[in-house]
């Protein structure tokens, strides 16, 4: 397979197919993981399988609730086809309590609960740091249309929705979340990448304790254990 693009955490290979008359690439996902930009690299092993296993069962769950994603279909335990699609320049981070970048900004502790779900976007471009996008920014800079951050904004919440009554159910609690979207030849927006314990954060709701990758990127621990932890709860077996 012709590797196209080497990415922190997967690997896009051509696939030379097409799905519904839409062009399908392969995605491998990879046993290393990456903080702050690549500065900080680590790998684990099975890390691949589990967050595969681990995206495609809530891009499941999404699409039982009307969300159009981009898996086609798993290959294996660490590939899947996905649609080829568009990327937007951003990263989507929908938030319900303070954490991370947000608390470290404006000086919150973690774990505020906030008034309501939040939506901030972020220019994809690690030079940069992925910075945080204003509105403003977005719209005067073309960097989204307005009605791509319009759906955009609908799909963060709709999915935040759905995600946080899932991980309730068992105990956990989705404090933040990244996103990606594509856009297929039809203008069509998808949920594109992956949501897994790399991409949001979630701690256990009585013991506090997280199960995501901030345990690597804040060397709390065992990471692997932490990711089989999470997966078991929602459950996959490992
Ligand atoms: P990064 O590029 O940030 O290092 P990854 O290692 O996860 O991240 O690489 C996956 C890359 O594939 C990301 O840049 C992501 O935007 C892109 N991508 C995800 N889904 C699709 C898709 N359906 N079509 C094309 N590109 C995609
Ligand atoms: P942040 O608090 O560091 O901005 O992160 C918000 C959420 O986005 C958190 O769940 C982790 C996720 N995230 C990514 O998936 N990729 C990234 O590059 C960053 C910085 C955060
Ligand atoms: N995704 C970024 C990286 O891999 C940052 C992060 O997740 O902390 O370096």
């Amino acid at each position: 397979m012709k590797l196209i693009y080497e990415g922190k955490a997967k690997k896009i290979f051509e696939d030379g197919q097409d799905f519904q008359g839409q062009p399908t690439v392969i995605m491998e996902f990879k046993d290393s993981l990456t903080a702050f930009n690549a500065q900080k690299k680590g790998n684990f092993a099975q890390k691949g399988e589990i967050n595969l296993q681990f995206s495609q069962k809530i891009f499941q769950l999404l699409s039982e609730k009307g969300i159009s994603h981009h898996v086609v279909e798993v290959i294996d335990p660490t590939h899947v086809r996905v649609l080829k699609l568009q990327m937007l320049p951003v990263e989507v981070v929908v938030r319900n309590k303070t954490a991370g970048s947000l608390a470290k900004r404006l000086g919150y502790e973690e774990g505020v609960q906030l008034k309501k779900p939040l939506v901030e976007f972020y220019l994809k471009n690690d030079e940069l740091q992925d910075p945080l996008l204003t509105e403003g920014q977005i719209e005067t800079l073309e960097i989204l249309t307005s009605s791509e951050m319009k759906q955009a904004q609908e799909v963060a919440l709709r999915i935040n929705q759905v995600l946080k009554d899932f991980f309730a159910s068992v105990g956990v609690d989705l404090i933040d979340f990244k996103i990606e979207l594509g856009k297929g030849p039809q203008g069509k927006l998808y949920l594109a990448d992956e949501i897994t314990p790399d991409s949001c954060r979630l701690w256990d709701q009585k013991t506090q304790e997280k199960l995501d990758k901030d345990v690597f990127r804040r060397d709390l621990g065992d990471v692997s254990e932490a990711y089989k932890k999470i997966a078991r709860k929602i459950g996959i077996q490992i």
